[in-house]
């Protein structure tokens, strides 16, 4: 209610200096940008806002044309195939500061309507997109927080992001990465691991150090309340004491307790928090979610601190249920790895692609990707994602038709720029 009286009277929040300087934040990161794209060779071009609606359709916002009754625009969920026609045309360096539309579902760092500083490049590979980004980011950083980051930024792949964090956007501020402890149970007598084991699945866990007595019956529910939310069958616990205690204290022999003290470098007070479970997916992303939320509650956040990375070697596709195929995990011009382009259709679970995320303090800042420019790759690319000739030939007929005209080698990125002024701000919403 108090966030619906201060948008009905947003002139008068404007007027308290938290919320103006939130909008000049904004302001010196679009200069800043726009003096560095401008210094390196960057042309600035506006592309169409009123267009054919094409790939993830359904997510589109739509305007009804007056004079061809029945008939619709898009509006742009991104420049995407703009920039690359861009590209073909010779462009070569080129970069917007774009309005983006998408009929998705609000969420806090999610909105209908967006900015990106969207930017795309000829005769580049992934390198050379990350090292440029980089560099703006470097400025935006000094101009805006006064803050020096170190460059490279380091990268991570993707796969490893899940392995030790549970997610593809970690948040680097404190550590506290998720152990696979499957090898202390090998020989378990108890059920629900030696079951978990015996079906292929993981064993996992978290150590929150020095904490086990803050711990209480009560709190230690909430946080199984929590990982059930991601799907987790429940938390297994272990207080480290001389005596052990916890949820499955009396269930785990001596010497689990030994090699798991062993393994882990326990010290006296650590807090041990397992998920086990078949599925590797609900494992990680369960402790993934239960990370960030003790790194919360237990203030390991130190305020003012900023931890920028690199995801990398995204796979190219994603499982959906829903659809019952496989889409694409960032778009249908992401260039496969050129070790995995067979696997586009071959085995489309283990293919990764050329594609990169910035991320800072847990939040996805931008992505982007080294394009397909060969036709015969786009072909399969379409294949893979179960698009019939006639839906690529209606969708991206006028693309396809022009990959054949000799298409320079490309790739780009952008930057949510609602979500770095929301994280050089201090805000914790858009
Ligand atoms: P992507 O969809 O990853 O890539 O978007 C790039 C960045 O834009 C921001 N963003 C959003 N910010 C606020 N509200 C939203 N609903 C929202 N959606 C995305 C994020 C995200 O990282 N065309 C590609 C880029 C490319 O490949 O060059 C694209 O749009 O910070």
């Amino acid at each position: 209610a108090l966030e619906d009286t201060r948008l009905k009277y947003r002139y008068l929040d404007i007027r308290r200096n938290c919320i103006k300087n939130n909008l000049v934040v904004r302001h010196k990161i679009m200069m800043a940008a726009r003096k560095f794209l401008d210094r390196e060779e960057f042309i600035e071009v506006e592309t169409p806002v009123l267009c054919k609606s094409t790939p993830e359709g359904a997510r589109d916002y739509l305007v009804p044309s007056r004079v061809n009754k029945g008939r619709f625009y898009a509006l742009p969920q991104s420049p995407q195939l703009f920039k690359q026609l861009l590209m073909v045309g010779g462009m070569e360096r080129y970069f917007q500061i774009a309005k983006c539309f998408r009929d998705e579902d609000l969420r806090s760092d999610r909105q209908p309507e967006f900015t990106q500083i969207d930017l795309e490049m000829s005769f580049v590979n992934e390198e050379d997109v990350m090292n440029l980004t980089e560099r703006l980011l470097k400025v935006i950083f000094k101009e805006v927080k006064g803050i020096d980051i170190s460059l490279p930024l380091r990268r991570m792949k993707y796969d490893e992001a899940i392995k030790l964090y549970g997610s593809d956007k970690p948040d680097l501020r404190f550590d506290m990465p998720i152990y696979d402890i499957g090898c202390v149970f090998d020989n378990t007598e108890f059920g629900v691991f030696q079951k978990v084991l015996s079906e292929g699945g993981i064993i996992n866990c978290l150590v929150a150090k020095g904490v086990a007595s803050q711990y209480s019956r009560k709190k230690l529910d909430q946080l199984t309340e929590y990982v059930k939310k991601y799907k987790a069958s429940g938390l297994a616990y272990l207080k480290i004491a001389d005596v052990v205690s916890g949820s499955i204290a009396k269930v785990v022999s001596e010497e689990e307790v030994a090699s798991l003290k062993d393994v882990l470098s326990l010290e006296d007070n650590d807090l041990v928090l397992i998920v086990a479970d078949k599925n590797y997916n609900i494992v990680k992303t369960a402790l993934g979610a239960l990370r960030c939320k003790l790194g919360k509650d237990l203030n390991l956040i130190k305020k003012d601190d900023y931890q920028l990375l690199w995801v990398v070697e995204f796979p190219s596709f994603e499982w959906s249920e829903e659809e019952g195929r496989y889409l694409a995990c960032h778009h249908p011009f992401t260039a496969p790895l050129d070790s995995d382009i067979d696997k586009l259709i071959t085995d489309k679970k283990h293919c990764y692609s050329k594609a990169y995320d910035i991320v800072i303090n847990g939040y996805e800042a931008g992505g982007g990707s080294i394009r397909i420019h060969d036709e015969a790759v786009q072909e399969k690319m379409f294949e893979a994602l179960e698009l019939s000739a006639d839906d690529v030939c209606e969708k991206f007929g006028f693309f396809v038709e022009a990959l054949k005209y000799g298409t320079p080698p490309h790739g780009g990125l952008a930057l949510g720029l609602d979500r770095i002024v929301m994280l050089l701000s201090g805000s914790d919403s858009l």
